[in-house]
């Protein structure tokens, strides 16, 4: 590791006052950012790359709702320069390895008064993009911030293509994407995707997003964009003592598809593990009592239709055994299910089985079969009810060796119960800084008893599994539930869409693996998929758990399809996208971090198409067994046979190319094996 430090504060007293600030390059030089205050005394930041503007002059600032803004007549005060280049290791991932090669700049402002008030923004830059937060110093002249609102500018410099899911509606992430002009965006949540007319690709998010409201982008005028933070029922929508820092925002960009997705930017710009050993969470696949909930033939609540029974849980740990899966998830086992749960939550005990779930027995029957129960906490959007019980609840799994556990935010947005403070309640956003510290409360719970989380309806991902790896997983997208009942399903061009957005962001509890292709029947056409494509998801999705998600019965009616889901793994050393094109089409390939075989996925939108895949990827030397899981020759995943699927066996090697078709909404799955 290098690591230099140049001090030039020293500059400011030989310059008898303000200092212009400076420029810093990333590591080969292409991507340039300035950091500096203009005439007005206007903190801002601008972007070059290769010679060309990617942002243009950008302002920073903050609004108060009990104190003037800090927006304009400041200088820089100092500034001071690091760079570093190192690697460090995950303990579970796409990849084993992350370089986190990058130079920072970190200028501090201050008032040009009497009483002048402080503000750094630290700068990073690396090959594949910048990062950049501001912090407040500890001064004297400002204890606590209230923001009401920061003033942080994206002003991208050109017009190009848009993809993104609005914020500050309904339903959180829940939407289909949208594909518009950067012209014509509204408010947006991040990550947001955009490429332009030379093919760069760029993306803007935030990671670290640590005690302080979500950053939503608001496009203001032509292709200028503002962060909007995340709503507080307080007025302000963060409130934090000085000295601190908010989380930094993101920037990614790569010269096509395949740098985008593969950056590691907002995992570089978070905090190391800070749980120490977490070799005790196991990357895993798992089934549940829960799709038959979605196509309503059981229900959560209790009764005739209950689900979440002893004798359907032996059922799913029998299945679990005999096919490998090492996890069972098992909603609706806990009193509070019967009442108007979905978004209040009141009821709620998780504690506490309703009488016809033997949660003692059932834990004993799954350890003796050597499978885990995976919990889950519905929270119907009650923090103030789960907080309440967290600890026990938390006490409850340890003891039951269960050491998964699936939440749940079931509330429309804005429409969180959190306490007020005052023994009373408030109304708070998923994204809100009450939310984002009441995740990290959750995840530090369960750390300590070595449980993993897998929120629903969560926060937005912001890279944080690098610091808490126990936070494995999460939702914070439209996921397979909307092929059970939602109109429309999930369109062909979602999950190519997602690769390149809310993929950016983490792993996504997708819960693929729906064979029989069939939802709820009144509502609407049966899923637009191919079997082929089903299996593509546990590729192309990344996940440390994977949900293998239709009714026991439906999976083994589907030998050949459930071989391939035993056997791809959930943890990988490398990853690599191969090809593809936003909302379009994405083939992808990972090496499984326990041996030396590969596996790739692809997916296409509503177009038949036939890739050419360039094995030179694999090592050269050596010669591998391909099995390849395409769709047959009538295989249409929007017509008639969705479930033809062919198997074929061959013999590869890094010099060859590999042709496969893909059907309208279809796809294929590959195993590499090294020999
Ligand atoms: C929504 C989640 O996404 C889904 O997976 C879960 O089954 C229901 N909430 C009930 O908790
Ligand atoms: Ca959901």
């Amino acid at each position: 590791m290098r690591l230099t430090l140049i001090v030039t504060a020293l500059l400011t007293l030989l310059s008898g006052g303000a200092l212009h600030a400076g420029t810093v390059q990333s590591p080969d030089g292409r991507i340039v950012v300035t950091l500096d205050a203009d005439g007005e005394g206007i903190p801002f930041y601008k972007v070059d790359r290769d010679g060309k503007p990617l942002i243009a002059k950008s302002n920073l600032g903050f609004n108060f709702t009990d104190d003037d803004p800090m927006r304009r007549n400041f200088e820089v005060v100092s500034q001071t320069t690091a760079s570093r280049d190192t690697r460090w290791e995950q303990p579970w991932g796409e990849r084993q390895f992350v370089a986190d090669k990058h130079n920072e700049l970190t200028v501090l402002f201050g008032e040009k008064d009497d009483a002048p008030r402080l503000l750094a923004v630290r700068l990073r830059v690396f090959d594949d993009g910048i990062g950049f937060r501001y912090e407040f110093p500890q001064q004297d002249h400002f204890v606590t911030a209230r923001i009401s609102e920061e003033l942080t500018e994206f002003n991208i410099a050109e017009d190009g293509n848009a993809w993104w899911i609005q914020a500050g509606d309904w339903n959180r992430y829940e939407y289909l994407y949208t594909q518009t002009a950067v012209s014509a965006v509204s408010t947006a949540h991040t990550p947001i995707t955009f490429r332009f007319a030379d093919g760069t690709h760029m993306s803007l998010h935030e990671a670290a997003l640590v005690d302080y409201s979500g950053m939503w982008l608001r496009r203001m005028q032509g292709t200028n964009f503002r962060a909007q933070l995340a709503p507080s029922p307080r007025g302000a929508k963060v409130v934090r003592d000085a000295p601190f820092h908010t989380p930094w925002r993101s920037i990614r960009v790569a010269d096509g598809p395949a740098g985008l997705y593969e950056s590691d930017l907002e995992l570089n710009l978070n905090e190391p593990n800070a749980l120490g050993d977490v070799s005790w969470f196991t990357p895993h696949k798992y089934i549940g009592i829960w799709w038959e909930m979605h196509l309503d033939q059981s229900s959560w609540a209790s009764g005739e239709k209950h689900g979440a029974t002893t004798e359907n849980a032996i059922k799913h740990i029998d299945f679990a055994a005999e096919h490998g899966f090492r996890g069972v998830l098992i909603e609706g086992w806990n009193l509070g299910w019967d009442g108007n749960w979905f978004g209040n939550g009141r009821e709620f005990n998780f504690t506490k089985a309703y009488p016809d779930f033997d949660i003692e027995r059932v834990a004993q029957y799954a350890k003796s079969k050597g499978v885990r129960i995976i919990g889950h906490h519905e929270t119907g959007g009650n923090i103030d009810v789960y907080e309440g019980q967290l600890r026990d609840a938390m006490a409850l799994y340890e003891r039951l060796g269960i050491d998964a556990v699936k939440s749940g935010y079931v509330a429309d947005a804005g429409g969180i119960i959190a306490p007020d403070g005052n023994g009373g309640e408030m109304f708070v956003w998923h994204d809100g800084q009450e939310m984002a510290r009441h995740h990290l409360k959750v995840v530090k719970e369960a750390a300590a008893r070595k449980i993993a989380m897998n929120p629903h309806e969560p926060i937005k991902d912001t890279g944080l599994r690098r610091t808490y790896p126990n936070w494995v997983s999460r939702e914070g997208a439209r996921g397979a539930e909307y092929d059970a009942w939602a109109v429309p399903k999930n369109q062909p061009d979602h999950v190519p869409t997602m690769v390149w957005t809310r993929m950016l962001s983490g792993p996504m509890d997708y819960t693929s693996g729906v064979f029989s292709l069939e939802g709820r029947g009144a509502e609407g056409p049966d899923i637009p998929s191919t079997l082929a494509r089903q299996l593509a998801f546990y590729v192309v999705i990344y996940s440390p758990i994977q949900m293998v998600a239709d009714l026991p019965e439906n999976l083994a009616k589907y030998p050949r399809a459930l071989d391939f889901v035993k056997r791809v793994p959930a943890d990988w050393s490398e990853t690599k996208l191969l090809d593809g094109a936003i909302g379009e089409y994405a083939v992808l390939a990972r090496k499984d971090r326990n041996s030396n075989n590969w596996y790739m996925g692809g997916v296409t939108d509503e177009n038949a198409r036939t890739v050419s895949i360039d094995l030179r990827f694999l090592e050269s030397g050596q010669s591998y067994t391909a099995t390849i899981w395409r769709d047959g020759e009538s295989a249409d995943g929007l017509g008639a046979d969705r479930h033809a699927m062919k198997v074929e066996t061959l013999s590869v090697s890094s010099a060859q190319t590999l042709d496969i078709d893909m059907a309208r909404a279809g796809g294929f799955a590959v195993e590499i094996a090294a020999r």
